[in-house]
């Protein structure tokens, strides 16, 4: 890893893995919606790390953008992170479509018209990796947030697919699974400690999980076991269930 570009840097999982990649001499480029957010950030790991960083406008709302905003980029990356993502309000979402589009958007619609562009280039050049971070909300669909478990469903087929086709162009793909990030996507939801990764840990896990050249991990290791059971508790039983 040398260049990496991270879409969604604002995310305070994103800011972790750029201080831990910064701390590598790693160069970044840091994509994210209203970047000049990022301008502290940026001169703060310039002044720190000694690297070289940039920053990005990219909205993942609007894939008609993308081909430009990856073609505008000055010297293309060779790992690629795709951070972000949109929880969204489920109960807002059954009744505004206008919700339901963002949440698809951002979690799948987005990850898919920018990681297209990606994968060209990276199978072409024959060299790169891509890291996807999806969830386990994509294992089985719960009435209490089926919108963003669908979309991340979708996103997670999609990278499995994306491994298959550039296993052989020597990319690599990884697929991320958090379960709880103590994140501002869970502010106001009080989760369990045991099950819940802090940024900085979750950070150093991908990237160890990129050195190991591993294709899929869950940040926490124990989610691997719930999810078993979440996956295996059958249809009959589980549509009853208030999840
Ligand atoms: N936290 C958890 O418990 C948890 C669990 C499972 C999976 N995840 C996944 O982990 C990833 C990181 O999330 P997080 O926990 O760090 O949450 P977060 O702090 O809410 O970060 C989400 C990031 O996505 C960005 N984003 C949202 N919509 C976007 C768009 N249309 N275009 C560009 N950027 C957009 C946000 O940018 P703005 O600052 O501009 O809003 C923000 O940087 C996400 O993919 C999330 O789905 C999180």
């Amino acid at each position: 890893m040398k260049r990496i570009l991270i879409l969604g840097s604002s995310s305070e999982v994103a800011i972790a893995l750029a201080y831990q990649l910064a701390e590598k001499s790693c160069e970044l480029i840091l994509a994210a919606r209203n970047c000049e957010r990022l301008a502290a950030l940026k001169s703060d790991m310039e002044i720190r790390f000694g690297v070289k960083v940039s920053l990005a406008e990219f909205n993942a709302l609007y894939p008609e953008t993308h081909n430009s905003f990856y073609e505008s980029l000055e010297a293309k990356p060779d790992t690629v992170i795709c951070v972000f993502g949109y929880l969204g309000d489920q109960l807002r979402a059954m009744a505004h479509w206008e919700e339901s589009h963002a949440i698809v958007m951002s979690n799948y619609v987005g990850a898919v018209s920018i990681l297209n562009v990606i994968a060209n280039d990276f199978e072409k050049r024959k060299e790169g990796i891509i890291v996807g971070i999806s969830s386990v909300a994509g294992e089985r669909g719960r009435q209490s947030n089926y919108l963003y478990g669908s979309a991340k469903a979708g996103f997670t087929a999609y990278l499995s697919g994306l491994r298959n086709r550039l296993f052989k162009s020597g990319v690599q793909v990884l697929t991320v699974k958090p379960g709880f990030m103590q994140t501002r996507m869970l502010d106001g939801m009080k989760t369990p400690k045991f099950l819940t990764a802090q940024p900085d840990k979750a950070a150093a896990l991908i990237i160890r999980a990129i050195h190991r050249r591993k294709d899929l991990i869950y940040i926490l290791p124990v989610w691997r076991w719930v999810m078993l059971i979440i996956r295996n508790i059958p249809e009959f039983v589980f549509k009853r269930l208030k999840l």
